[in-house]
């Protein structure tokens, strides 16, 4: 108790002199009485002042006052919200969600001015997604007023200059997702107006995992989005996650599911966990590792003894092979289990199988683990 009198104590003493350096913030009468002044330059000058005020403890007044003030008449007093806005925002975190609606606001009434706009979209400071989920969503924007389309095409330009990934995920997911019409065209322009050059120095936009709305957008009808989306996917690099398949391992994928649900899931489960039947493939080093060779031999011949999986020991009774199917079913199964449960290995090719086949010859006994684990 007496060590926090002390350091109140030195700390009232400071106060002052601190916020000497910068002239002491008016009282909050008067800044209250500022913001509603008949006088534009005097709203400005109050709204200054505002801002160390909003980052000292929650003030319900001066924040409705401030919503009142985004649609003000007057540009000048405008503008300076938006740019008081953005400080605030940064300086409290509970703040940013006020913060962030209000610049929303401002930018919903008073697009057209250039100056505006920049300052506005320099104060989101990383949310101009969630800025522009927010003014997507409200009716109030559907119009195409003056300064609208600019106003989108810079947002969606200004997400892809700050890089972070799941800003430019939720971009390409909004593209994705909205109708055709000024909004999207607005969109795509600003993107790819951003995107980098293609020389190879350029420094790609990074994502860890390939975002849903670029995949939405590369399977679009529409040529001019088709096209835009390839775009940006060559100006891209994806750091984590699978490859996308072609439509052809796409298809291979989908007959494999079918596969199956027909030939395997009353051992392995739908789920690949297994149990009493058969040990699990999802994560499976046997299903997921680059060999293949292996794998394939499993599938085409079965496996009988005891086999690891996983760092468990399994010796449950043996799988049959499916010697049966063709090429490009067995192909199909083992991408589809390859890629099923969020796996991310490469898609097995009929070509592969046929290979392997061939290595294969007329062997129709199951492999034990011991034997594959010694191939090569
Ligand atoms: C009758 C039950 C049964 C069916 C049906 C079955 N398996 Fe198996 N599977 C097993 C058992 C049991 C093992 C372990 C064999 C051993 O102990 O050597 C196994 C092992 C495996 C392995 C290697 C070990 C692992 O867990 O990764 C793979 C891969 C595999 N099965 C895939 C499949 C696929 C794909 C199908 C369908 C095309 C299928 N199995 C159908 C019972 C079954």
């Amino acid at each position: 108790m007496k060590l926090l009198h002390g350091i109140l104590g030195i700390s009232l003493i400071l106060a002052p002199l601190l916020s000497a350096q910068d002239e002491a913030p008016p009282p909050r009468v008067e800044i209250i009485a500022g913001l509603r002044a008949p006088a534009p330059a005097a709203r400005v000058r109050a709204l200054v002042a505002a801002e160390s005020r909003l980052s000292g403890e929650s003030d319900l007044v001066l924040q409705g006052l401030l919503r009142r003030l985004c649609r003000d008449s007057e540009a000048s007093v405008r503008l300076q919200l938006g740019k008081s806005l953005g400080k605030t925002g940064r300086i409290r975190p509970s703040l940013r969600r006020f913060a962030e609606g209000s610049l929303v606001e401002v930018l919903i009434f008073s697009a057209e001015s250039a100056e505006l706009r920049a300052a506005v979209i320099a104060s989101m400071d990383g949310a101009e997604a969630a800025a522009l989920t927010l003014m997507l969503g409200d009716p109030r924007f559907a119009e195409t007023l003056a300064g609208r389309p600019e106003l989108l095409a810079e947002l969606a330009a200004s997400i892809l200059q700050r890089r972070r990934d799941e800003a430019m995920a939720a971009l390409l997911l909004r593209i994705s997702a909205e109708p055709a019409g000024w909004r999207r065209d607005a969109l795509l322009q600003g993107t790819i107006g951003a995107l980098p050059g293609s020389d190879a120095d350029a420094e790609k936009l990074p994502f860890r995992y390939r975002p849903i709305g670029l995949d939405r957008m590369l399977a679009s009808e529409e040529p001019r989005l088709a096209q835009a989306a390839a775009d940006i996917e060559a100006a891209s690099i994806f750091t984590e996650g699978a490859r996308p398949l072609d439509a052809v391992e796409q298809a291979l994928f989908e007959q494999g599911e079918l596969l199956f649900q027909r030939n395997c899931v009353s051992c392995h489960l739908i789920t690949g966990i297994g149990g009493n039947l058969a040990p699990p493939l999802v994560d499976s080093e046997w299903v997921i590792s680059d060999r293949v060779d292996r794998l394939l031999r499993i599938l085409n011949n079965g496996l009988s003894g005891p086999v690891m999986v996983k760092g468990k020991r399994y010796e449950i009774a043996g799988m049959l092979g499916f010697k049966a199917f063709s090429d490009e079913q067995l192909a199909a199964v083992a991408t589809y289990i390859r890629r099923a449960w969020g796996h991310e290995a490469e898609p097995i090719s009929p070509a592969t199988v046929n290979r392997i086949r061939a290595e294969i010859g007329e062997r129709s006994q199951a492999w034990t683990a011991a034997e594959l684990e010694r191939l090569r």
